[in-house]
């Protein structure tokens, strides 16, 4: 694989996924045949980060508008149902039933997805390129999970923000949170990064603070997997921890998202459903135990970021910058 990374193929007939919990030891390709196979994918986050699981969700729907007889909507609530927090899902999977709606079949429904897939893509460049104005020459830049080329439809958010960057011969470095209890920041950021050249040092989870104080990070960029309509955040667990110990050393914390992780309708942080996963997850690493037998583990997969804490919100639009509440109306109007 050349640094063009992206995280899914479509062959027509079945969607390929890179089974991103074997990275980086392995790069295993895992066909989805049928919706049930890519709502599993999802779920078991073969496929994971908010814009990729949307696609993969709309490529989802394709598979079921291909085999008689169709129940879209069927499809569709199993799909949605897999991951409860990032909007992208609900928000690709809408739009494919809408252009149903509007008589499409199978073909118009591949080209919807297709379409969804590559406007990702260009939109995250769009995102890099306002981004990295912010990013000083030199800078280091600290960043939470992985919301890389892996997590959408190629090149990134949060890391194509850093991307644009470094295209931009600014010579950035990345502490990457390692992000317990799944890793992707070690796994995940680390990999892409290291496949881009990009210079990076992974951290455990607990060390943001330490380099914070040490005045070692210029700023913070992450993702985001749902922006209510205030500019409150929801992203993998831990970046509210980050968020708060950047407005103690006076750091900037942006969030790069597309539009499409917007949710207008989700009023407040408060409003938006969090993800808990299998504590499994938690009390074990790779297999092997590291908590007594029988102990409990609370495994919430993302936290909210309140809006205050938040520098500024990086989009395809431009940087929004508070009140959000009313300059995220604006960009959706104007
Ligand atoms: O549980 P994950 O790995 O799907 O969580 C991913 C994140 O929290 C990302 O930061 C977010 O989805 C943005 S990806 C561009």
């Amino acid at each position: 694989m050349s640094a063009d990374i992206r995280p899914f193929r479509w062959e027509g007939t079945q969607l390929e996924l890179l089974d991103q919990r074997r990275l980086p030891s392995e790069e295993v390709w895992i066909p989805c045949r049928s919706p049930e196979e890519v709502a599993e994918a999802i779920r078991n986050m073969t496929v994971r980060g908010a814009p990729a699981i949307g696609i993969a969700g709309a490529f989802g729907l394709v598979l079921a508008a291909r085999r008689q007889p169709t129940d879209l909507e069927e499809a569709a609530t199993l799909l949605r149902s897999t991951r409860p927090t990032a909007v992208n899902l609900s928000w690709a999977l809408d739009r494919l039933l809408e252009r149903a709606r509007r008589g499409g079949g199978y073909p118009e429904l591949e080209a919807e997805a297709v379409r969804i897939a590559r406007e990702d893509e260009e939109q995250n460049r769009r995102m890099g390129e306002h981004g990295q104005s912010l990013v000083p020459q030199g800078a280091t830049v600290l960043t939470h999970c992985n919301a890389g080329a892996l997590a959408t439809g190629g090149y990134g958010t949060a890391l194509g923000v850093i991307r644009a960057a470094w295209e931009h011969a600014k010579q950035v470095r990345v502490l990457a949170d390692e992000t317990r209890p799944l890793l992707q920041g070690a796994r995940l950021t680390a990999w892409e990064l290291a496949r881009l050249g990009i210079p990076v040092t992974v951290i455990p989870d607990s060390a943001a603070g330490r380099f914070m104080r040490a005045g070692q990070v210029d700023l913070v960029v992450v993702g985001a997997d749902r922006i209510a309509a205030n500019g409150d955040v929801a992203n993998k667990i831990g970046t509210y921890s980050v968020a708060v110990l950047a407005r103690e050393h006076g750091i900037p914390f942006y969030v790069a998202a597309p539009l499409s992780t917007v949710d207008l309708a989700t009023p407040s942080g408060e409003a938006i459903v969090v993800e808990e996963r299998d504590p499994g997850e938690v009390t074990s690493v790779a297999g092997t135990a590291t908590t007594p037998p029988g102990v409990p583990a609370a495994n919430f997969a993302f936290d909210v970021t309140p809006h205050h804490l938040v520098t500024g919100i990086i989009t395809e639009a431009g940087v929004i910058r508070p009140p959000y509440e009313r300059n995220l109306r604006l960009t959706f109007t104007t």
